[in-house]
Protein backbone atom coordinates (compact mmCIF):
# COMPACT_ATOMS: atom_id res chain seq x y z
CA UNK A 1 0.00 0.00 0.00
CA UNK A 2 3.18 2.65 1.30
CA UNK A 3 3.88 2.35 -2.61
CA UNK A 4 1.21 3.51 -3.95
CA UNK A 5 0.93 6.86 -1.51
CA UNK A 6 1.78 10.18 -3.19
CA UNK A 7 4.96 11.84 -2.05
CA UNK A 8 4.81 14.93 -0.86
CA UNK A 9 7.82 17.01 -1.73
CA UNK A 10 8.26 20.58 -3.22
CA UNK A 11 6.90 20.20 -6.53
CA UNK A 12 3.42 18.53 -5.60
CA UNK A 13 2.96 20.67 -2.53
CA UNK A 14 2.08 23.82 -4.96
CA UNK A 15 -1.54 24.39 -3.73
CA UNK A 16 -1.10 27.62 -5.07
CA UNK A 17 -2.44 29.41 -8.14
CA UNK A 18 -0.20 28.64 -11.49
CA UNK A 19 1.22 30.46 -13.73
CA UNK A 20 0.27 34.09 -14.27
CA UNK A 21 -0.63 34.92 -17.91
CA UNK A 22 -1.06 38.58 -18.59
CA UNK A 23 -0.37 41.83 -17.19
CA UNK A 24 -3.12 43.41 -15.39
CA UNK A 25 -4.51 45.67 -12.58
CA UNK A 26 -4.24 43.33 -9.85
CA UNK A 27 -2.89 44.52 -6.73
CA UNK A 28 -1.00 42.81 -4.08
CA UNK A 29 0.99 43.55 -0.75
CA UNK A 30 4.57 42.31 -2.04
CA UNK A 31 7.80 42.27 -0.78
CA UNK A 32 11.40 41.48 -2.25
CA UNK A 33 13.28 40.16 0.18
CA UNK A 34 12.53 39.41 3.55
CA UNK A 35 12.48 41.03 7.02
CA UNK A 36 10.24 43.23 8.93
CA UNK A 37 6.91 44.25 8.27
CA UNK A 38 8.29 47.85 6.56
CA UNK A 39 9.19 45.19 3.64
CA UNK A 40 5.73 45.15 2.27
CA UNK A 41 5.01 47.15 -0.83
CA UNK A 42 1.18 47.94 -2.56
CA UNK A 43 1.98 46.76 -5.96
CA UNK A 44 0.36 46.19 -9.03
CA UNK A 45 0.98 42.32 -9.87
CA UNK A 46 0.38 39.68 -13.39
CA UNK A 47 -2.99 38.40 -13.55
CA UNK A 48 -3.60 35.04 -12.08
CA UNK A 49 -5.39 32.43 -14.25
CA UNK A 50 -7.25 29.61 -13.47
CA UNK A 51 -5.80 26.80 -14.86
CA UNK A 52 -6.51 22.89 -14.88
CA UNK A 53 -8.30 22.04 -11.48
CA UNK A 54 -8.27 25.36 -9.77
CA UNK A 55 -10.33 28.09 -9.01
CA UNK A 56 -10.20 32.24 -9.86
CA UNK A 57 -11.20 34.06 -6.61
CA UNK A 58 -12.10 37.30 -5.76
CA UNK A 59 -10.27 38.09 -2.57
CA UNK A 60 -12.44 39.56 -0.09
CA UNK A 61 -11.35 38.93 2.87
CA UNK A 62 -7.19 37.81 3.76
CA UNK A 63 -7.04 36.36 7.63
CA UNK A 64 -3.19 36.96 8.27
CA UNK A 65 -2.25 33.23 10.02
CA UNK A 66 0.70 33.30 12.43
CA UNK A 67 2.72 31.46 9.37
CA UNK A 68 2.32 34.11 7.43
CA UNK A 69 4.02 37.09 9.68
CA UNK A 70 7.09 34.39 9.92
CA UNK A 71 7.69 33.94 6.30
CA UNK A 72 7.70 37.65 5.67
CA UNK A 73 9.75 37.37 8.31
CA UNK A 74 12.56 34.84 7.15
CA UNK A 75 10.87 32.35 5.04
CA UNK A 76 11.26 31.06 1.31
CA UNK A 77 10.58 33.24 -1.46
CA UNK A 78 8.70 31.72 -4.06
CA UNK A 79 8.85 34.63 -6.96
CA UNK A 80 10.08 37.86 -6.66
CA UNK A 81 8.08 40.32 -5.59
CA UNK A 82 6.68 37.17 -3.43
CA UNK A 83 3.19 37.65 -2.29
CA UNK A 84 2.98 36.15 1.36
CA UNK A 85 -0.51 34.22 3.04
CA UNK A 86 -1.94 31.18 3.60
CA UNK A 87 -5.91 32.35 3.85
CA UNK A 88 -8.46 34.35 2.04
CA UNK A 89 -12.22 34.32 1.20
CA UNK A 90 -13.64 35.25 -1.54
CA UNK A 91 -15.77 34.94 -5.14
CA UNK A 92 -15.29 32.84 -7.55
CA UNK A 93 -14.57 34.47 -10.76
CA UNK A 94 -14.36 31.40 -13.04
CA UNK A 95 -13.01 27.75 -12.74
CA UNK A 96 -10.34 26.04 -15.09
CA UNK A 97 -10.64 22.64 -17.08
CA UNK A 98 -11.84 19.29 -14.33
CA UNK A 99 -12.64 21.94 -11.65
CA UNK A 100 -16.54 19.28 -11.04
CA UNK A 101 -17.82 20.97 -7.54
CA UNK A 102 -16.87 24.89 -7.65
CA UNK A 103 -18.77 27.18 -9.90
CA UNK A 104 -18.72 30.53 -10.89
CA UNK A 105 -20.70 32.88 -8.33
CA UNK A 106 -19.82 30.57 -5.51
CA UNK A 107 -17.99 32.18 -2.29
CA UNK A 108 -15.57 29.71 -1.29
CA UNK A 109 -12.39 30.10 1.37
CA UNK A 110 -8.76 28.51 -0.05
CA UNK A 111 -5.90 28.02 1.60
CA UNK A 112 -2.36 27.56 -0.15
CA UNK A 113 1.61 27.95 0.40
CA UNK A 114 1.06 31.47 -0.90
CA UNK A 115 -0.75 34.43 -2.23
CA UNK A 116 -3.71 35.73 -0.27
CA UNK A 117 -2.12 39.07 0.11
CA UNK A 118 -3.91 40.00 -3.15
CA UNK A 119 -7.04 41.00 -4.47
CA UNK A 120 -7.03 37.88 -7.00
CA UNK A 121 -5.64 34.49 -6.21
CA UNK A 122 -6.06 31.37 -8.07
CA UNK A 123 -5.95 27.59 -6.24
CA UNK A 124 -6.52 24.28 -6.69
CA UNK A 125 -10.15 23.17 -5.88
CA UNK A 126 -9.13 20.61 -3.34
CA UNK A 127 -7.93 23.56 -1.55
CA UNK A 128 -11.21 25.38 -1.49
CA UNK A 129 -14.88 25.13 1.00
CA UNK A 130 -17.46 26.72 -0.46
CA UNK A 131 -18.82 29.21 2.14
CA UNK A 132 -22.01 27.90 4.04
CA UNK A 133 -25.22 30.07 3.89
CA UNK A 134 -25.61 32.56 6.38
CA UNK A 135 -21.92 32.51 7.23
CA UNK A 136 -19.92 35.74 6.49
CA UNK A 137 -16.83 35.53 4.05
CA UNK A 138 -14.81 37.17 6.49
CA UNK A 139 -15.63 34.70 8.74
CA UNK A 140 -15.05 32.11 6.54
CA UNK A 141 -11.59 33.21 5.54
CA UNK A 142 -10.25 32.64 9.72
CA UNK A 143 -11.56 29.15 9.78
CA UNK A 144 -9.54 26.14 8.00
CA UNK A 145 -5.94 26.36 8.73
CA UNK A 146 -6.48 27.59 12.31
CA UNK A 147 -9.31 25.53 13.15
CA UNK A 148 -8.19 22.49 11.17
CA UNK A 149 -4.65 22.61 12.81
CA UNK A 150 -6.34 22.59 16.31
CA UNK A 151 -8.63 19.74 15.55
CA UNK A 152 -6.08 17.56 14.27
CA UNK A 153 -3.53 18.13 17.16
CA UNK A 154 -6.20 17.69 19.37
CA UNK A 155 -8.02 14.09 17.60
CA UNK A 156 -6.23 13.04 14.85
CA UNK A 157 -3.15 12.81 16.37
CA UNK A 158 -3.63 13.93 20.33
CA UNK A 159 -6.32 11.48 20.70
CA UNK A 160 -8.04 13.72 23.01
CA UNK A 161 -10.84 11.57 25.32
CA UNK A 162 -13.26 13.13 27.27
CA UNK A 163 -12.45 13.64 30.82
CA UNK A 164 -8.69 14.27 30.03
CA UNK A 165 -6.88 17.43 30.86
CA UNK A 166 -5.43 19.53 27.23
CA UNK A 167 -2.68 22.10 27.68
CA UNK A 168 -3.15 24.97 24.82
CA UNK A 169 -0.27 27.00 24.21
CA UNK A 170 -0.80 30.78 22.96
CA UNK A 171 -4.56 30.23 23.54
CA UNK A 172 -5.56 33.95 22.25
CA UNK A 173 -3.22 32.86 19.00
CA UNK A 174 -5.68 31.73 15.94
CA UNK A 175 -4.91 28.22 16.70
CA UNK A 176 -5.13 28.63 20.49
CA UNK A 177 -8.84 30.18 20.69
CA UNK A 178 -9.95 27.35 18.30
CA UNK A 179 -8.18 24.50 20.02
CA UNK A 180 -9.59 25.79 23.56
CA UNK A 181 -13.08 25.85 22.13
CA UNK A 182 -12.80 22.24 20.14
CA UNK A 183 -10.97 21.05 23.86
CA UNK A 184 -13.52 22.21 25.70
CA UNK A 185 -16.85 20.61 23.43
CA UNK A 186 -14.71 17.21 23.71
CA UNK A 187 -14.99 17.05 27.75
CA UNK A 188 -11.84 17.94 28.40
CA UNK A 189 -10.36 19.84 31.51
CA UNK A 190 -8.61 23.19 29.51
CA UNK A 191 -5.88 24.80 30.25
CA UNK A 192 -3.79 27.36 28.34
CA UNK A 193 -0.87 29.74 28.15
CA UNK A 194 -0.71 33.72 27.07
CA UNK A 195 1.47 36.89 27.70
CA UNK A 196 -1.32 38.52 29.89
CA UNK A 197 -3.80 37.89 32.48
CA UNK A 198 -6.15 40.05 30.69
CA UNK A 199 -5.87 37.88 27.58
CA UNK A 200 -6.73 34.70 29.88
CA UNK A 201 -9.70 36.49 31.17
CA UNK A 202 -11.01 36.69 27.50
CA UNK A 203 -10.69 33.14 26.90
CA UNK A 204 -13.02 32.12 29.57
CA UNK A 205 -16.14 32.17 27.80
CA UNK A 206 -14.33 30.32 25.25
CA UNK A 207 -14.06 27.43 27.28
CA UNK A 208 -10.77 27.97 29.12
CA UNK A 209 -10.86 26.53 32.95
CA UNK A 210 -7.81 27.67 33.90
CA UNK A 211 -5.21 30.14 32.69
CA UNK A 212 -1.64 30.11 32.95
CA UNK A 213 0.29 33.48 32.08
CA UNK A 214 3.65 32.58 31.70
CA UNK A 215 5.12 35.33 31.91
CA UNK A 216 4.67 35.11 35.79
CA UNK A 217 4.42 32.18 36.67
CA UNK A 218 6.17 28.86 35.57
CA UNK A 219 3.88 27.07 33.15
CA UNK A 220 5.41 23.77 33.71
CA UNK A 221 4.47 23.79 37.72
CA UNK A 222 1.24 25.92 37.16
CA UNK A 223 0.28 22.67 34.96
CA UNK A 224 1.43 20.22 37.63
CA UNK A 225 -0.20 22.53 40.29
CA UNK A 226 -3.42 22.06 38.39
CA UNK A 227 -3.42 18.79 37.78
CA UNK A 228 -2.45 17.32 41.00
CA UNK A 229 0.94 16.41 40.11
CA UNK A 230 -0.36 14.59 37.15
CA UNK A 231 0.45 17.02 34.03
CA UNK A 232 -1.52 17.38 30.75
CA UNK A 233 -2.57 14.32 28.96
CA UNK A 234 -2.34 16.41 25.48
CA UNK A 235 -0.18 19.25 24.83
CA UNK A 236 -0.78 21.68 21.78
CA UNK A 237 2.49 23.18 21.11
CA UNK A 238 2.41 26.21 18.41
CA UNK A 239 5.29 27.91 20.05
CA UNK A 240 8.53 25.54 19.69
CA UNK A 241 11.81 26.10 21.19
CA UNK A 242 12.51 26.24 25.08
CA UNK A 243 8.65 26.34 25.56
CA UNK A 244 8.52 22.62 23.72
CA UNK A 245 11.58 20.93 26.03
CA UNK A 246 8.99 22.46 29.11
CA UNK A 247 6.05 21.44 27.51
CA UNK A 248 7.63 17.64 27.77
CA UNK A 249 8.19 18.12 31.38
CA UNK A 250 4.25 18.87 31.97
CA UNK A 251 3.29 16.01 30.02
CA UNK A 252 1.10 13.18 32.13
CA UNK A 253 2.26 9.08 31.81
CA UNK A 254 1.01 8.84 28.25
CA UNK A 255 0.74 12.33 27.56
CA UNK A 256 0.88 12.80 23.98
CA UNK A 257 2.93 16.57 22.89
CA UNK A 258 2.01 17.70 19.25
CA UNK A 259 4.61 20.42 17.72
CA UNK A 260 3.57 22.55 14.77
CA UNK A 261 4.77 25.95 14.84
CA UNK A 262 7.80 28.14 15.91
CA UNK A 263 5.47 31.40 17.21
CA UNK A 264 8.03 32.15 19.64
CA UNK A 265 10.81 32.59 17.10
CA UNK A 266 13.82 30.94 18.59
CA UNK A 267 16.07 28.36 17.03
CA UNK A 268 14.99 25.19 16.78
CA UNK A 269 14.87 23.01 19.70
CA UNK A 270 17.52 20.70 20.93
CA UNK A 271 15.09 18.75 23.06
CA UNK A 272 16.15 15.93 26.20
CA UNK A 273 13.84 13.81 25.73
CA UNK A 274 14.89 11.29 28.67
CA UNK A 275 12.01 11.63 30.35
CA UNK A 276 9.68 10.15 27.59
CA UNK A 277 10.49 6.70 27.53
CA UNK A 278 9.72 5.79 31.56
CA UNK A 279 6.30 7.27 30.71
CA UNK A 280 5.32 6.17 27.44
CA UNK A 281 4.98 9.35 26.43
CA UNK A 282 4.83 10.51 23.18
CA UNK A 283 5.79 13.76 20.73
CA UNK A 284 4.51 13.85 17.44
CA UNK A 285 5.15 16.58 14.72
CA UNK A 286 2.37 17.99 12.63
CA UNK A 287 2.02 20.56 9.39
CA UNK A 288 -1.88 20.98 7.80
CA UNK A 289 -0.62 20.73 4.71
CA UNK A 290 0.62 17.33 4.26
CA UNK A 291 -2.70 16.30 5.69
CA UNK A 292 -4.93 18.17 2.91
CA UNK A 293 -2.44 16.81 0.24
CA UNK A 294 -2.27 13.14 1.26
CA UNK A 295 -6.02 12.33 0.99
CA UNK A 296 -9.44 13.21 1.66
CA UNK A 297 -9.91 13.47 5.17
CA UNK A 298 -8.71 16.62 6.42
CA UNK A 299 -10.48 18.52 3.77
CA UNK A 300 -13.63 16.86 5.03
CA UNK A 301 -13.21 17.41 8.79
CA UNK A 302 -12.51 20.91 7.88
CA UNK A 303 -15.42 21.07 5.81
CA UNK A 304 -17.57 19.73 9.03
CA UNK A 305 -15.76 22.71 11.47
CA UNK A 306 -17.43 25.06 8.97
CA UNK A 307 -20.80 23.47 9.52
CA UNK A 308 -19.96 24.12 13.13
CA UNK A 309 -19.25 27.99 12.80
CA UNK A 310 -22.26 28.40 10.51
CA UNK A 311 -24.51 26.71 13.24
CA UNK A 312 -23.02 29.06 16.33
CA UNK A 313 -21.69 25.59 17.60
CA UNK A 314 -17.96 27.36 17.09
CA UNK A 315 -17.51 30.88 17.15
CA UNK A 316 -14.61 32.85 14.88
CA UNK A 317 -12.94 35.80 16.60
CA UNK A 318 -11.88 38.56 14.51
CA UNK A 319 -9.95 41.08 16.34
CA UNK A 320 -9.40 43.94 13.48
CA UNK A 321 -9.30 44.79 9.68
CA UNK A 322 -6.68 46.62 7.87
CA UNK A 323 -7.26 47.86 4.00
CA UNK A 324 -4.83 45.02 2.00
CA UNK A 325 -2.46 48.33 1.21
CA UNK A 326 -1.74 48.14 5.00
CA UNK A 327 -0.70 44.97 5.42
CA UNK A 328 2.67 46.10 7.11
CA UNK A 329 0.83 48.52 9.30
CA UNK A 330 -1.39 44.98 10.25
CA UNK A 331 1.80 42.57 10.73
CA UNK A 332 3.00 45.24 13.01
CA UNK A 333 -0.11 44.67 15.16
CA UNK A 334 0.23 41.38 15.30
CA UNK A 335 3.53 41.28 16.23
CA UNK A 336 3.10 43.84 18.90
CA UNK A 337 1.44 40.79 20.77
CA UNK A 338 -1.69 42.70 21.05
CA UNK A 339 -4.08 41.01 18.33
CA UNK A 340 -6.64 38.53 20.31
CA UNK A 341 -7.42 36.19 17.12
CA UNK A 342 -7.49 36.96 13.64
CA UNK A 343 -6.28 40.11 11.81
CA UNK A 344 -8.12 40.65 8.65
CA UNK A 345 -6.40 42.84 5.12
CA UNK A 346 -9.77 43.47 3.12
CA UNK A 347 -8.61 44.05 -0.71
N1 LIG B 1 2.11 22.98 11.19
C1 LIG B 1 0.95 23.49 10.77
O1 LIG B 1 0.22 22.89 9.97
C2 LIG B 1 0.53 24.83 11.30
C3 LIG B 1 -0.79 25.29 11.12
C4 LIG B 1 -1.16 26.51 11.70
C5 LIG B 1 -0.22 27.28 12.39
N2 LIG B 1 1.07 26.82 12.50
C6 LIG B 1 2.07 27.58 13.26
O2 LIG B 1 1.57 27.76 14.57
C7 LIG B 1 2.03 28.98 15.09
C8 LIG B 1 0.85 29.77 15.62
O3 LIG B 1 -0.02 30.10 14.54
P1 LIG B 1 -1.27 31.05 14.81
O4 LIG B 1 -1.87 31.34 13.51
O5 LIG B 1 -2.09 30.47 15.88
O6 LIG B 1 -0.50 32.36 15.37
P2 LIG B 1 -1.05 33.76 15.83
O7 LIG B 1 -2.53 33.79 15.84
O8 LIG B 1 -0.33 34.81 15.04
O9 LIG B 1 -0.56 33.84 17.36
C9 LIG B 1 0.75 33.57 17.73
C10 LIG B 1 0.82 33.68 19.26
O10 LIG B 1 2.08 33.23 19.70
C11 LIG B 1 2.36 33.84 20.96
N3 LIG B 1 3.80 34.12 20.99
C12 LIG B 1 4.66 33.55 21.84
N4 LIG B 1 5.90 33.98 21.63
C13 LIG B 1 5.83 34.88 20.62
C14 LIG B 1 6.79 35.69 19.96
N5 LIG B 1 8.10 35.67 20.30
N6 LIG B 1 6.35 36.50 18.97
C15 LIG B 1 5.06 36.55 18.61
N7 LIG B 1 4.08 35.78 19.21
C16 LIG B 1 4.48 34.95 20.20
C17 LIG B 1 1.49 35.10 21.06
O11 LIG B 1 0.61 34.97 22.17
P3 LIG B 1 1.04 35.49 23.64
O12 LIG B 1 1.50 36.91 23.47
O13 LIG B 1 -0.21 35.38 24.45
O14 LIG B 1 2.14 34.55 24.07
C18 LIG B 1 0.67 35.09 19.78
O15 LIG B 1 -0.70 35.36 20.03
C19 LIG B 1 2.82 29.65 13.98
O16 LIG B 1 4.19 29.37 14.19
C20 LIG B 1 2.33 28.95 12.73
O17 LIG B 1 3.32 28.95 11.72
C21 LIG B 1 1.46 25.63 11.97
Amino acid sequence: MAGHRPTLDAACLRWGGSGRAEEGPVKAAVYYETGGPEVFRYEEVPDPTAGHGEVLVRVEAISIEGGDTLNRLGGAIAHAPHIVGYQCAGTVLSTGEGVTAIAAGDRVVTVGLDGSHAELRAVAEPFCWVVPDGMGTAEAACVPVPFGTADDCLFEFGRLQPGETALIHAGASGVGIAAIQLAKRAGATVLATASSGGRLDRLVELGLDYGINYTADDFVGEVRRLTDGRGADVIVDSIGGSTLQKSLLCLAYRGRCITFGDAGREAPAKLDISTMRANNQTLVGYFLGAELFLGPRAHAMIAGLLSDIASGALTVVIDRRFALEEAGEAHAYIESRQAFGRVLLVP
